[in-house]
């Protein structure tokens, strides 16, 4: 089968390479589309932990299913399937367990013809969307999720302040955000972006890029009661400044590294919840499904670019010049 291979850091390569067969409890998708995320480009420039080459990457997909390995239900056979990319996460809602694993690497992926997932893995593609919307969701969608709901608990009117709104993960959280009647805020650094993201429903934004934005920002429109961010770096000390007093600052990111400092004194004299997040649980992934399927939530498609050009979608993600997800037809 034709597959996308990390050979090595910073080295891709489009193969052919042995279809993967079912292990028991396993099934085999023949797979119609993947998604890109920022995980593989990280995975691909070797700032990740535990990396592991050669690997075929991709933990978004959408296909199916075509064979099923020792105990598995044969009726998954033929049935049009997602694939939830958060693997093992174990028995607690609050946190992962240690196995826990992402496909994609260790394991290889979805930017391949074929992928061979647990059968646990699968849920049932949300029949309103496309191929190339359904490998959009899993991953971003998960994390968004689990970040909106899990650990924010936003609720109706609270004004949320979303960051980098061009990111795949981003958007789910605007759209998400929009669903349970919240008021959404953005950044970008681009103004088209926050153009596309007003249209969406998004009330206000600003570019991150500007200095001083966040002061101009913050005596317009906040304080904010929630904020999402996955950029990081040393913009988190503005985001420290916009929050509300009792305020929930979620973060599932590092885009821009780790921040220079902390001011210790506003978390705690704003009374601020600092909350971390990674992707989600399996019962966090059915409830982001079903709320997808219920509020007919289609996920915001980028680019869709061919398996053959499959350097061509890693360099859009890599420069930020998507809005939304980046897809790979297979
Ligand atoms: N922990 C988890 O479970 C988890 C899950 C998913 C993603 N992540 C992490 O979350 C981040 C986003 O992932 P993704 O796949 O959604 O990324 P993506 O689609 O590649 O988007 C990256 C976006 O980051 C934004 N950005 C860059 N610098 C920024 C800054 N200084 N302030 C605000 N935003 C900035 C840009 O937004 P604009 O284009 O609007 O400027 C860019 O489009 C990555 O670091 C990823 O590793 C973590």
């Amino acid at each position: 089968m034709k597959a996308a291979v990390f050979q090595a850091q910073n080295a891709l390569t489009l193969d052919d390479v042995p279809k993967p067969s079912p292990r028991p409890g396993e099934v085999v998708i023949r797979l119609q589309a993947a998604a890109l995320n920022h995980r593989d480009l990280w995975i691909l420039s070797g700032h990740y932990a535990g990396l592991k080459f050669p690997v075929i990457p991709g933990s978004d997909g959408a296909g199916i299913v075509c064979e099923v390995g020792a105990g598995v239900d044969p009726s998954w056979i033929d049935r049009e399937v997602i694939v939830n990319p958060a693997l093992d996460w174990g028995h607690h809602e609050r946190a992962q367990e240690p196995r826990f694993n992402i496909l994609g690497m260790p394991r290889d992926g979805t930017l391949a013809e074929y992928v061979a997932v647990p059968a646990s893995a699968l849920a049932p593609k949300p029949a309103h969307l496309t191929w190339e919307e359904a490998a959009a969701l899993p991953l971003a969608g998960l994390t968004a999720y689990r970040a909106v709901f899990v650990r924010a608990r936003l609720q109706a009117h609270e004004k949320v302040l979303i960051t980098g709104i061009g990111a795949g993960t981003a958007l789910f959280c605007l759209q998400f955000a929009l669903a349970v009647g919240a008021v959404p805020f953005v950044t970008s650094s681009s103004p088209q972006k926050l153009d596309k993201a007003h249209l969406l429903g998004a009330r206000h934004g600003a570019l991150y890029n500007v200095s001083s934005w966040a002061k101009e920002f913050g005596e317009h429109y906040g304080p904010f009661d929630v904020i999402i961010d996955s950029a990081g770096g040393p913009g988190l000390g503005d985001l420290l400044d916009l929050a509300a007093n009792g305020g929930r600052l979620v973060v599932f990111g590092a885009t821009r590294g780790n921040p220079h400092e902390v001011a210790m004194r506003k978390v705690f004299w704003k009374q601020l919840s600092i909350l971390g997040t990674t992707m989600g649980s399996p019962s966090d992934f059915a409830a982001m499904s079903e709320l997808v399927t219920a509020r007919a939530i289609h996920p915001i498609v980028s680019q869709v670019f061919p398996l053959d050009d499959v350097a061509g979608a890693f360099d859009v993600l890599a420069r930020g010049a998507q809005f939304g997800k980046i897809v790979v037809r297979l």
